[in-house]
């Protein structure tokens, strides 16, 4: 457990549609997933909403996070403000059909202008009751430097795409380890191939979809799976993850994790494999969230 008590293996729900959120999300509790990951940015935080109503769970047993979408430049959207956010997180509450959102989180940095203010906005929210704890997404270290610099409370976590083809930045991981915020891990099944297999938001160069399963000869020496291994990989090294997926058997898989240790060899092996080619693959292809102004 970390600080901010998240567990550290929750639900991705990217992609998920509204109509299938709810009994994808029912399926995962019923497996015991105890995190579910969602967005305003999703549009299926009512699909999710229901399955925590209908399913037996208590809701101190299970852990939400969500996220205010602060808007894009490139799509020619308004960038939110204050009020927006506040009431960005109240429709976000409806949805879910909850009292008070686990972790709530400003989704990127874009919105340069209104950064700060937005942030203002997050501690009010928790001022409020509204959320237990507050965060940023896809936030380096500069854009983290404006909260610290501005003297207010500080984010308990930031969630960034982590896996051996992104790993996080020393200065970035430097920065979060100094001020004790926790890295949470996303997209950390990019490399294999198949990942957002026929979706347009997949930015990953074509031989990385089509090329071979990287590091499968570790995953076959401790008889698992990669993305059991890569997802293994960032809890070892203290990173929570969030797995997305529509099918039962995978769901299934990526929370079993117990069962086998890396080695602090293999963690190694496994956090260098690209370390000269390192590339965000979550956004669209030559764009990292984090190199934003
Ligand atoms: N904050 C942000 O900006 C941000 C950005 C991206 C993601 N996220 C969050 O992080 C979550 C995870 O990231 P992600 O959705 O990009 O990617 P991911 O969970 O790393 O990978 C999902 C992809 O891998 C496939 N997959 C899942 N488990 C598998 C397995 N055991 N074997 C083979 N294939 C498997 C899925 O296909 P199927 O569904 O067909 O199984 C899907 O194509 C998201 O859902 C979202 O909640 C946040």
């Amino acid at each position: 457990m970390n600080k901010i008590n998240i567990p550290m293996i929750g639900l991705g729900t990217w992609l998920i549609p509204n109509d299938e959120a709810e009994s994808i999300t029912k399926d995962a509790i019923s497996l015991g997933y105890k995190h579910i990951d969602t967005a305003e940015v999703y549009r299926n935080e009512e699909g999710i909403g229901n399955a925590l109503k209908s399913s037996a769970i208590s809701r101190d047993e299970i852990y939400i996070t969500t996220k205010m979408w602060p808007g894009m430049s490139q799509q020619e959207e308004p960038y939110q403000n204050f009020d927006g956010a506040i009431k960005a997180c109240e429709q976000s509450l409806k949805l879910l059909q909850l009292n008070e959102i686990d972790l709530y989180l400003i989704h990127n940095p874009f919105a340069k202008e209104n950064r700060l203010e937005l942030w203002e906005a997050m501690v009010e929210l928790k001022k409020q009751g509204k959320v237990k704890h507050i965060g940023v997404s896809n936030y380096n270290v500069h854009h983290i430097k404006e909260i610290e610099d501005a003297e207010i409370e500080m984010p308990t976590a930031n969630q960034i795409e982590i896996h051996p083809w992104h790993i996080i930045p020393q200065p970035l991981d430097e920065y979060m380890k100094n001020n004790d915020i926790l890295p949470i891990a996303y997209s950390t099944l990019a490399p294999i191939p198949n990942w957002r297999e026929g979706s347009k938001w997949n930015g990953k160069p074509e031989d990385m979809k089509s090329g071979a399963m990287p590091c499968k000869d570790i995953a076959d020496k401790y008889k698992v799976t990669v993305p059991q291994l890569f997802l293994k990989w960032s809890i070892q090294l203290g990173y929570p993850v969030l797995p997305k997926s529509v099918k039962f058997h995978r769901l299934k898989e990526n929370l079993d994790l117990d069962n086998f240790e890396i080695s602090n060899k293999d963690l190694n092996i496994i956090s260098n494999i690209a370390i000269n080619d390192q590339k965000c693959l979550a956004w669209s292809g030559d764009f990292d969230p984090l190199e934003v102004e």
